[in-house]
Order: structure tokens, then C-alpha cells, then sequence
């Protein structure tokens, strides 16, 4: 950071592509002009309360009406003062009184082929039984719950039912330990835990009870255990606590009266990883995070009745939450949801359940997109994938080259692609482009949404000009986001507010075209000071990207005598490649594609990468391995932990 704090990041990415909107897609879309978005981004951001204020009475069925749309500034704004409602009323009750009524809700497929299909009808009255389930075990208003639990139509069930009677849920993803339960467990208090014998991966059964079992122990809190039986995995269950979900579900009443509960009344705890320390429990609230959710699934996913939606993330990250259950299910939308592997029993499942269930909108993260590139076009070649119309991205930055296979091998060239920025804690999507209207660049996410106030600005807080890179930040509060970190409200103004004064800062650095494009680097911990100049990781990954030896990298800085930070890049390569001569040849890539001053210190050809379970390279780890250290770092959301050892028998 030697230089001066005008310029934070120095972006060295060129692309200059753009595709516009076909005129067919445009006319259809519910934001088919430019002069639609701008007239609602300018009133939304001159008169935020007005803006969503009519949304949320247009748009949202209300129990009791709000008073006030908003009130206070960031941090501690609150939205719908007044108003009382419920969210599973506004995902299912509502739509029972239209045709929607025996409408597909959930197409379900689990990863040996079996299947289920609930309409809307159906699942409102799995959730009312389930809802009575737990209030049956003790749950009240203002509980907290846990769900740990496969990718089966249970955990939907579950979610709607916690919101149905007014308890926050607080869903663990089924990867992690029981270390990890227990932590979370304890952190929010919960009373009961849902859970099912196990779930299927790859063809074997990941056990979920047995880590339950191993977690009660240390969490004090959980009285109840409710269990799905999915696999038939033999499991232990104690008298007294340990219930099936089939024999409870089976003495329940299917009516169950849905508690009106207050805007702001918490709807969930999500846990997401800290750099540091202990994970940070996101809560989210109930009449702005749905409001969020149902606009940006419109705005972004231009969902209409007829679409067949699949978006593949689990519902145990945000995504999940966000665009598997509640917003597809407040527009009446049908949403498929797969259980397990993309590449079981072969690589081509994802495009083959594309064809089976003619799947129009398809929402997926740029890693999966980079591992098919990987397994070869020759499996979504065998399938019809003509069904398609819109494409998504989300999680990461999404390198051009791999936006433009995604474009013409996944979109046949005629879907357009919404790369969608945005955080567990925004709650919703927040720059996307809108799929009718903008001509997208790859690598960008464009644009933000109406309702979004975003800058680019210096760590003293100075706005940056065009293609200058800097801190990314939120200038006005919007109703997605979240309102506290879980039991630390002090945490929750320390991470995201005081690092710019009045602004919402959680993390990425970026920086902003002559087109008032938005483009993401990555997250700032991860920029390099190589010389002096600071990079972005990402733009180095994206120029190795871009060489067909290349199937995946990530670059890491690590400490180096003379450039301060000499930079370091773990390499996937495509074949059997990984000769010295392929490094010379990276290296030399590199050095064309940006300039000497992002030359390669080292290229580390590796076999995999420790990732996240949602997928995110975990670069502390490397900048670790880079640096030669023993990594003391937080692994409790690393994918998979053998890849760590493997990565140091890789080093020479
Ligand atoms: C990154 C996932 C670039 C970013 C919804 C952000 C992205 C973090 C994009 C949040 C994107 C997500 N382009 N970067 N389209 N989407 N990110 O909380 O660094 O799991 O801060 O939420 O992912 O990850 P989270």
C-alpha cells in the first residue's frame, strides 16, 4: 500500500467484448427498456421509501399493514415498521387462491433417480403438518431451529414451516462437522434439530445423524432431534428426544393457523465463515428480505409462470435460501432441486436433467462451470439443451473465458448470462445485469440493481473515477440486508461499517468501466502488493485461465524480499500437462496478457484445490503453502481436508 491512496488496486483485465440482448428476449422481459431502469434506479435511490414502500403493499400480502416503509440510516435501518405478516402465507397461501393452486412448487430429483413433484397445494399442506410437528416438540414463536439436512424436498418443508409459526431457522450445510454443529447450535440456542439418517454423494451416503449424535453432547440447548429417513442408514435413536419425521408427520394435523409476525421479526441465522475467529451468525428479518428476494428473482431471473427454474446451489449457503426456496416460491414459480453430484454416475447428469425437465432458467457458480469445461463439451453436446432462455452465475467472479463457454456451449449463443454480485449478507442480488436490457461484458456483473447505491472508493473513503480499482461499498440501506450479526450487534458494526464512514463495506475490492460497468476483483485480503502495485488475484487467475493448458488457478501472494509480495499460482492443468516447459509457457502468458509486473514467482502444479464447501478457493490456505507455513487457520468449511496434504506433497 506504499502507493498513494488515490488508487487502491490496479485493475490490468482487458475485455472488450459485449453482448446485447436479443430484440425477441427484450420485448418480453418485465424490464424491457433502458429507460424503465433507469427511472426506477433514480427513484429508488432518491426516494428509497417510496420506492419499496409501494412494492411492498403491491407486492406482498400483509397481515397488518406498516406504517412507516423505513426508518433510521445504515446501519440500523428498519423497513415495514408497523406491518405484520407471515412468510410462508406469502410463499404458498396466496397462490392457493389462483390457478397456481396444483402448479408444480418443487420438482425434486434425488442423486439415484428418484424423484417427487409437490405442487403448491401439496407442499402448503406438508408444511402446515410440519409446522404443527414442531410446535408438538415445544416450538414457539422466537425459537430457534436447526436443519441439517440432504438436498431433499424436507429441508423447503422445514424452512416454510419454522417461518409458518415464527421460528428462526439457522440451516447447517451438510459437509460440516460435528465441531461445526455443536459451535452453531450453541451460538444460536437452538431447540430442536432436523435432520435425516443420511444423504447421498457420489453414490455413498454422507451420514448427518451420527454427527448429530457426536454434537448433542456439547450443545445443551437442543431438546428435540427430528430424523428423515432418506438412505435407510442404520442410525441410533434415543427415546425421549429422537423422533422420526414419518411418524411424527403422520399423527399431525394438516391445517395450521400461520403467526402474523413483525417486519423485522428475525427470519433466519445463517452462519458464514470470518476470516478470523468464530463464524458470524448473518440474521435476516422477514418483510425486507422477501420483499428483496421476490424483486430480484423477477428483476434478474425475468421469471415468468411458464418456466421450468433450476438454480443448483444448496440450500445450506445463501443461494440456496434465497433462489432454490423463498424468492422462486413468492413468484409462484416452478424451482427443481437436485440432491446430489453434478458428475453422478457421469458427468453429463446436470445436462440430462436439463432435458428431462426442459429446465429454462439455469443458475449456477462459475467453479462448477470451470469443471465442466474440464470434463469435456462432449457431455452437454449429447444432450438437448434448447429448453435453456437465461443463464446465471454467482459466487465468485466468473473469468471470461469461462463465461464464454458457458455462452456458447451452455447458451448455444442465444441465452443471455446474469453474473449476479452479491453476499449472504446482502440477502439478495444487488448488481446483475437485467437480462432484457444490458449488453453484458464477460467478467462483469454489470449494473446495480434498483434499490442499489454502490461506490468504488479509496480506504479513506474518496469516490474513484472510471477503471480506477478500489473498495467496494453500499451508500444506502436496502431491505435485504442483514440487520445484525447474531448476539453481536458490536461485531455487525466493526466488520461492515467502520472501515468507511456511512458506507456498508463487506469485503471485495472492484472497480467501475467508462460504461458504469461494475467489475469484482475478489475479495481485498486477497489482493497482491507486488512492487507496490496492488493486483487482483482474480485477474491473474483469469490470464491463466485464458491458456488452454490451463483448467483452474489461484494465485497467492507470499512474502518475497525484494517485490514485497512475489506472486504464486497453484495450477490445475487440463491434460496431463504440468512439464517445467508449461510452466515457462504460463509464466510467459502472463506475462504477455498483463505485464512484467504480474510475472509469475512460481507455478505449483497441483491435482485440486481446497475449496469451500460453496465452492471459493480458500487462498489463506495457499498463502500458507506459498509462505511455507503450517496453516493454523479456521478449515472447518474446507471441502475437503485431504486436499491440504496433497497440496504440500505437490510442493518440489
Ligand atoms: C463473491 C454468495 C464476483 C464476492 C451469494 C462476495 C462474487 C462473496 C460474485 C459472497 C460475482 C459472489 N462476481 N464475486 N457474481 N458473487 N461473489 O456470502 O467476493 O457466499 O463478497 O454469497 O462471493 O459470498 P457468499
Amino acid at each position: 500500500m506504499s502507493k498513494s491512496a488515490s488508487i487502491s488496486i490496479e485493475s490490468v483485465l482487458q475485455e472488450d467484448r459485449k453482448f446485447p440482448p436479443s430484440p425477441a428476449f427484450a420485448t418480453n422481459a418485465h424490464i424491457s427498456s433502458e429507460e424503465q431502469y433507469q427511472q426506477l434506479w433514480n427513484r429508488a435511490k432518491d426516494d428509497p421509501a417510496g420506492f419499496w414502500g409501494e412494492l411492498a403493499q403491491s407486492e406482498l400480502e400483509w397481515s397488518q399493514p406498516f406504517t412507516s416503509a423505513m426508518q433510521g440510516k445504515m446501519p440500523d435501518t428498519k423497513w415495514f415498521v408497523g406491518g405484520k405478516l407471515n412468510l410462508s402465507v406469502n410463499c404458498l397461501d396466496r397462490h392457493l387462491k389462483t390457478w397456481r393452486k396444483n402448479k408444480a412448487a418443487i420438482i425434486w430429483e434425488g442423486e439415484p433417480g428418484d424423484t417427487r413433484t409437490l405442487t403448491y397445494q401439496q407442499l402448503y399442506r406438508e408444511v402446515c403438518k410440519f409446522a404443527n410437528v414442531l410446535k408438538g416438540l415445544g416450538v414457539a414463536t422466537g425459537d430457534r431451529v436447526t436443519l441439517y439436512m440432504p438436498m431433499i424436498p424436507e429441508l423447503a418443508i422445514a424452512m416454510l414451516a419454522c417461518a409458518r409459526i415464527g421460528a428462526t431457522h439457522s440451516i447447517i450445510f451438510g459437509g460440516f462437522s460435528a465441531d461445526a454443529i455443536a459451535d452453531r447450535n450453541n451460538d444460536a440456542q437452538s431447540k430442536v434439530v432436523v435432520t435425516a439418517d443420511a444423504g447421498w454423494r457420489r453414490g455413498k451416503e454422507i451420514a448427518l445423524k451420527a454427527n448429530v449424535d457426536d454434537s448433542l453432547a456439547r450443545s445443551p440447548s437442543v431438546q428435540k432431534v427430528v430424523v428423515v429417513r432418506r438412505t435407510g442408514l442404520d442410525v441410533t435413536m434415543q427415546p425421549d428426544r429422537d423422533y422420526w419425521w414419518h411418524d411424527l408427520m403422520e399423527r399431525a394435523d394438516s391445517e395450521c393457523p400461520a403467526v402474523a409476525v413483525d417486519s423485522e421479526h428475525p427470519l433466519y441465522i445463517l452462519y458464514t465463515s470470518g476470516s478470523t475467529g468464530k463464524p458470524k451468525g448473518v440474521l435476516h428479518t422477514t418483510a425486507g428480505y422477501l420483499l428483496g428476494v421476490t424483486m430480484t428473482s423477477r428483476w434478474v431471473f425475468d421469471l415468468k409462470d411458464e418456466d421450468t427454474y433450476w438454480c443448483t446451489a444448496d440450500i445450506g449457503w445463501v443461494t440456496g435460501h434465497s433462489y432454490v426456496v423463498y424468492g422462486p416460491l413468492a413468484n409462484g414459480a416452478t424451482t427443481v432441486m437436485y440432491e446430489g453430484a453434478p458428475n453422478w454416475p457421469d458427468y453429463g447428469r446436470f445436462w440430462e436433467m436439463i432435458e428431462k425437465y426442459k429446465v429454462s432458467i439455469f443458475y449456477t457458480a462459475p467453479t462448477a462451470i470451470r469443471a465442466f469445461i474440464k470434463w469435456g463439451d462432449e457431455w452437454p453436446n449429447k444432450h438437448d439443451l434448447s429448453s435453456l432462455r437465461l443463464l446465471g452465475s454467482v459466487g465468485e467472479p466468473i473469468n471470461p473465458e469461462a463465461w464464454m463457454w458457458y455462452h456458447r456451449v451452455i447458451g448455444k449463443e442465444k441465452c443471455p448470462i446474469v453474473d449476479t454480485w452479491w453476499q449472504t449478507e446482502t440477502g439478495g442480488i444487488m448488481i446483475s445485469p437485467l437480462p432484457g436490457i444490458t449488453a453484458t461484458k464477460p467478467g462483469s456483473c454489470t449494473r446495480p440493481l434498483p434499490g442499489v447505491v454502490p461506490d468504488i472508493v479509496t480506504e479513506k473513503g474518496e469516490s474513484l473515477g472510471p477503471n480506477q480499482g478500489g473498495l467496494l461499498v453500499m451508500k444506502q440501506s436496502w431491505p435485504s440486508m442483514l440487520r445484525t450479526l447474531y448476539g453481536d450487534h458490536q461485531r455487525y458494526l466493526d466488520v461492515y461499517f467502520s472501515k468507511i464512514d456511512g458506507c456498508y463495506f463487506a469485503g471485495d475490492g472492484a472497480r467501475r468501466d467508462q460504461d458504469g460497468y461494475y467489475w469484482v476483483m475478489g475479495r481485498v485480503d486477497d489482493v497482491l502488493n507486488v512492487s507496490g502495485h496492488r493486483l487482483s488475484t482474480m485477474e491473474v487467475e483469469s490470464a491463466l485461465v485464458s491458456n488452454p493448458l490451463v483448467a483452474e488457478a489461484a494465485v497467492v501472494g507470499f512474502p518475497h524480499e525484494i517485490k514485497g509480495e512475489g506472486i504464486c499460482c497453484f495450477v490445475i492443468p487440463k491434460a496431463e500437462g504440468g512439464s517445467d516447459a508449461d510452466k515457462e509457457t504460463l509464466i510467459n502468458h502472463v506475462r504477455k496478457h498483463i505485464g512484467a509486473l504480474a510475472t509469475p514467482d512460481q507455478i505449483r502444479f497441483t491435482t485440486a484445490l481446497p475449496k469451500t464447501r460453496s465452492g471459493k478457493i480458500m487462498r489463506r490456505l495457499l498463502r500458507d503453502i506459498a509462505a511455507g507455513k503450517e496453516s493454523s487457520q479456521d478449515t472447518t468449511t474446507l471441502e475437503d481436508y485431504s486436499i491440504l496434504a496433497k497440496l504440500r506433497d505437490d510442493e518440489e
